[in-house]
C-alpha cells in the first residue's frame, strides 16, 4: 500500500479553531438548551460539567494521542500502534468502525444542517413575520413533509462540506474556520447582549445554576454522558484525525483543556442566549426539539428587531453546523487520501455521493418512509424511524463504543512510554491520575453506559443481586 504523507495544520491556533469548530455545533445551540430545558436544569447542568471535567477532557486528550503518535489516520493508526499483538486484527477492524461512525452521523446531521440553511432563507425573506404559535409548528412540520425541501437544503450542506473538504487541511479546513469560528462567536455574543436587554437572566441563573438532585435518574445520567461526548466530538475519528494533522510541538493536554472549556462556554451561553427569551415571554422550556425551531421564531417575531436577530440566530446555527460536518467528513476523505486509494478530490466526492444517498433516506423517513421500520426485534428502538435509528447507533451507541475502546486502547495497548511521551506531561501525579481514569474508570463507567443504553443494566443487575 503507497501511504501518502498528511499535512499538518500551520499552527496549535488553526487546530484550536478547527477542534473547536467541530465540537461547537448542533449539539450546543440546538440541542444542550432543549436537553437541559426537559431535564429540569440546574442538577443536569452540573451533571454535565462534571462528566465533561472527569471524563471529556481525558478522552479528548486519548483520541489526539491516538491519531498524533504516527501522524495517521483512525484505520493505519491503529493497525501501526497495535503492531506485533496477537490483538491487532482487532485493533483494525476498530479503526474502521472508527472511519465509518461518523458518517452515520453525518446522515442525519446533514438533514438537520439543512434545516437550518432553510430558516435563514425563512427568515430574510420574511416567511416567519406575522405568525402566531400554531403557525410556527405548521411551517416546521410542512417542511419535514416535504422531501424536495429537505433533500434540496441538505444537498446545499453537503456540497458545501464535501467544497472544504476537498481543498485540504490548509487550504479547505484551516481557511474555512478562521472565517467561520470569529463570526460564530460574534454572532453568539450579539445574541446575549440582545438576550440580556430582553429581561429574564436571573430567572435564567436561577434555573441553570440552581441543582434539585431529585431530577436525577438513570436516564439523566446517560443522557447527560450522551450529550457530552457527542458535543466534544469523542469516539467518532475526529479527534483523532484532527490530532494526526498536529505538529508535533504542540501540547495536546493544554489544548484538549482548550477545546472542552470553549465547547462547554458556548454551551452555556446559549443557554443564556435562548433561556432569557424564553422566560420573558412566559413560555414552556420543556418544549424538546421545537424549542429552536417552533418557540423561538414566535418570539423574535414579536421583540424590536426581532427579524434581524432571527436571520442572526440560525446563520449561527448554520455555521456551527458546517464546522462539524467538515470534521465528520475528513476522516473517509482522509483515510483514503492516506492509503493510496483515491486523491482528495475524488475521495470527497466519492464521499459525497454515499453521504447523500445516505441523507436522502434520512430525510424521507420524515415522510415517505415514515412508516418503515427496520429493528423491530427490540423494544427499545422498534418505533424509531430510519433517521432516529441512524442517530440511535452512530451517535449514542456507536460513540460510546469508540470512546471505550480508544481509551482500553491507549491505557492497555500503547505502550506507556510512547504515551507518555506524545503527552508531554512527565512522569507526573497528572499523568498518574489521567491513566487511571483512562485504564479503570473510562472502561467500567463507559461499559455500565452501554448496557443502560440497550436496556440491559436493570435485568443485569436483577441477575446478579
Ligand atoms: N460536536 C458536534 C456538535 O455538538 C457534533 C459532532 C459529533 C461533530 C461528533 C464531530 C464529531 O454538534
Amino acid at each position: 500500500m503507497t501511504h501518502v504523507a498528511q499535512e499538518k495544520w500551520s499552527s496549535g491556533t488553526a487546530f484550536l479553531l478547527a477542534a473547536i469548530g467541530s465540537a461547537v455545533g448542533l449539539g450546543n445551540i440546538y440541542r444542550f438548551p432543549y436537553v437541559v430545558g426537559e431535564n429540569g436544569g440546574g442538577a443536569f447542568v452540573l451533571l454535565y460539567l462534571g462528566i465533561v471535567a472527569f471524563f471529556g477532557i481525558p478522552l479528548v486528550m486519548t483520541e489526539l494521542t491516538i491519531g498524533r503518535r504516527k501522524q495517521l489516520p483512525p484505520i493505519s493508526a491503529f493497525t501501526a500502534l497495535s503492531e506485533g499483538k496477537k490483538s491487532q486484527p482487532f485493533w483494525k477492524c476498530m479503526g474502521w468502525i472508527n472511519v465509518l461512525t461518523p458518517l452515520g452521523i453525518l446522515g442525519f446531521y446533514f438533514v438537520v444542517s439543512g434545516w437550518t440553511l432553510n430558516y435563514v432563507y425563512s427568515m430574510i425573506s420574511g416567511q416567519l413575520n406575522n405568525l402566531v404559535e400554531g403557525q410556527t409548528l405548521k411551517v416546521f412540520t410542512d417542511m419535514q413533509q416535504s422531501p424536495l425541501t429537505l433533500i434540496f437544503w441538505m444537498t446545499i450542506s453537503l456540497s458545501i462540506t464535501a467544497f472544504v473538504i476537498s481543498r485540504g487541511v490548509k487550504l479547505g479546513l484551516e481557511k474555512a474556520v478562521k472565517i467561520l469560528m470569529p463570526m460564530l462567536f460574534l454572532i453568539l455574543v450579539s445574541l446575549v447582549i440582545y438576550s440580556a436587554f430582553n429581561g429574564g437572566m436571573r430567572e435564567t441563573f436561577e434555573f441553570m445554576f440552581t441543582p434539585d438532585f431529585s431530577k436525577i435518574t438513570g436516564k439523566t445520567v446517560l443522557e447527560a454522558a450522551g450529550q457530552a461526548f457527542f458535543s466534544l466530538s469523542l469516539g467518532s475519528a475526529t479527534m483523532l484525525v484532527y490530532g494526526s494533522y498536529l505538529p508535533k510541538k504542540e501540547s495536546i493536554p493544554k489544548l484538549a483543556c482548550g477545546v472542552a472549556f470553549a465547547d462547554t462556554f458556548v454551551a452555556l451561553i446559549a443557554g443564556f442566549a435562548i433561556f432569557p427569551i424564553v422566560f420573558t415571554n412566559g413560555l414552556e422550556l420543556d418544549s424538546g426539539p421545537n424549542l429552536v425551531f417552533v418557540t423561538l421564531p414566535i418570539i423574535f417575531d414579536q421583540m424590536p428587531f426581532g427579524q434581524l436577530f432571527g436571520i442572526l440566530f440560525f446563520l449561527l446555527l448554520a455555521f456551527a453546523a458546517v464546522t462539524s460536518t467538515i470534521s465528520l467528513f475528513e476522516p473517509a476523505v482522509s483515510n483514503l487520501e492516506e492509503r493510496g486509494i483515491l486523491t482528495r478530490g475524488k475521495g470527497s466526492l466519492l464521499v459525497g455521493i454515499g453521504l447523500w444517498c445516505l441523507a436522502a433516506v434520512s430525510a424521507l423517513s420524515m415522510n415517505i418512509l415514515s412508516d418503515v421500520r427496520l429493528l423491530t426485534f427490540s423494544d427499545t428502538v422498534a418505533s424509531k424511524n430510519i433517521m432516529d435509528i441512524l442517530e440511535y447507533m452512530s451517535a449514542n451507541a456507536m460513540m460510546l463504543i469508540n470512546a471505550l475502546f480508544a481509551g482500553i486502547f491507549v491505557g492497555w495497548v500503547m505502550k506507556r512510554k510512547d504515551v507518555l511521551e506524545e503527552l508531554g506531561l512527565d512522569d507526573s501525579l497528572l499523568f498518574k491520575f489521567w491513566r487511571v481514569i483512562i485504564k479503570v474508570v473510562v472502561p467500567v463507567v463507559i461499559s455500565v453506559l452501554i448496557l443502560q443504553l440497550f436496556e440491559l443494566l436493570d435485568p443485569l443487575m436483577a441477575f446478579i443481586l
